[in-house]
């Protein structure tokens, strides 16, 4: 079997390859990736000597170049997490989302059609159900809502959904989509809420919570995401969308209180600053379907995967310093120097 993952030197796709090269050692994997500022060849490192492992750079909006991948690799499956995915980056500027988001998904369907991929997997978020009510416990994001969308951001990934479930009526491709809560865990690029506040943190600096830090997110620990897609790809049904989260619902200032606690580092160093636009209130999967269906269930519980987190990002400074001390450092004085 024959995967081009997209994506794979951000976040969640390097940690999808490392699942897939361990799970699945029979699997030839192809790693693409623009790498854009998001993404890090050294991610990648520890698999590119593995023989069943190859990276190619490449932009998914460029037509040329995946077909001409496609026509090379005579791709079995396709798992698409390539993606502008940093909401804050969406609302200062939106185009880039629309390019790679929307275009360059429909790229890749393209390819896949022409080339007789026997499955497309759209990697898509929680987000485009809009958000919850603080005081409505009782709700929870199901696969039959509608979509909608609060930011640049979730409208590019509602876009992509939408174009995938249309790529599968109008032309039969093969696709399943996935729709996940928030991520945490290794390799998580620093401008995400939990990688930020471990850095500040740890360099005593203030910690920027948006608004009154009410919002709440409903954390997944990213190995139990990697999983989930995994059994979509084996078991899924084509045509299918599955939502992939575990009940773990927190508060943005539950998460940095717990960060400093474990880091013994002062609650003083919360600082409060403007919220962000749009700001979604609440996010909550309901797992049912991809539980009965499929079986999954998350295995890692928050105490566990915060420990393991905060434990990653101290054993693994070097990585996320070097980030930091780049052009990151104008993005974080353009969005939290005047906020
Ligand atoms: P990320 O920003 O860490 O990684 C995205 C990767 O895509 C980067 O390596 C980047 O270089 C690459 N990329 C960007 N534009 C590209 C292009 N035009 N061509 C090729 N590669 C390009 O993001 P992530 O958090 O790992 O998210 C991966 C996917 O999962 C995204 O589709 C995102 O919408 C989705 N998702 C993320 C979360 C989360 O909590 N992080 C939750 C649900 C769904
Ligand atoms: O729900 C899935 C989505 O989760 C993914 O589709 C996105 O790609 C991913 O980035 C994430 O989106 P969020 O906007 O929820 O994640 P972020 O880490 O940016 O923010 C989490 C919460 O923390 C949100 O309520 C905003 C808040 N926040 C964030 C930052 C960066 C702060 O209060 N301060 C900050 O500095």
């Amino acid at each position: 079997m024959k995967m081009l993952v997209t994506g794979a030197a951000g976040f969640i796709g390097s940690n999808f390859v490392f699942h897939m090269l361990d799970e699945h050692p029979d699997a030839q994997i192809v790693a693409l990736d623009a790498l854009t500022y998001a993404g890090n060849l050294e991610t990648l490192d520890k698999v590119m000597d593995e023989d069943n492992f190859s990276f190619v750079k490449a932009d998914i909006a460029d037509r040329e170049a995946v077909f001409q991948l496609f026509e090379d690799e005579k791709f079995d499956v396709v798992v698409n997490f390539a993606a502008e995915s940093h909401v804050d980056r969406s609302i200062e500027d939106p185009g880039v989302f629309l390019r790679t988001n929307i275009i360059g998904t429909q790229v890749l369907m393209d390819a896949s059609r022409e080339f007789g991929v026997q499955r497309f997997h759209q990697v898509g978020t929680d987000e485009v159900y809009g958000d919850l009510p603080l005081d409505r416990p009782d709700l929870f994001f199901t696969e039959d809502m509608n979509i909608t969308a609060s930011s640049p951001y979730s409208a590019s990934k509602a876009s992509a959904d939408l174009l995938a479930m249309a790529y599968h009526r109008t032309y039969g491709l093969p696709v399943t989509i996935s729709r996940c809560s928030n991520n945490y865990g290794p390799y998580q690029f620093p401008e995400k809420l939990i990688p930020l506040m471990i850095a500040n943190a740890l360099a005593d600096k203030p910690l920027p919570v948006y608004g009154t830090g009410e919002n709440v997110r409903d954390w997944l620990y990213v190995e139990d995401h990697c999983r989930a897609i995994d059994m979509v790809l084996q078991d899924g049904k084509v045509g299918e969308v599955y939502n992939i989260g575990g009940h773990n619902e927190k508060s943005n200032l539950e998460v940095v209180k717990t960060i400093l606690r474990q880091l013994g580092k002062p609650e003083s160093l919360i600082t409060f600053v403007g919220d962000r636009k749009g700001h979604d209130l609440r996010y909550a999967i309901d797992p049912t379907k991809i539980h009965n269906d499929l079986g999954w269930l998350p295995e890692t519980k928050f105490d566990d995967g915060i420990r393991m987190t905060i434990q990653w990002y101290l054993d693994n400074e070097d990585w996320w310093q070097k980030i930091i001390s780049g052009e990151y450092q104008q993005y974080y004085e353009k969005m939290y120097s005047n906020r």
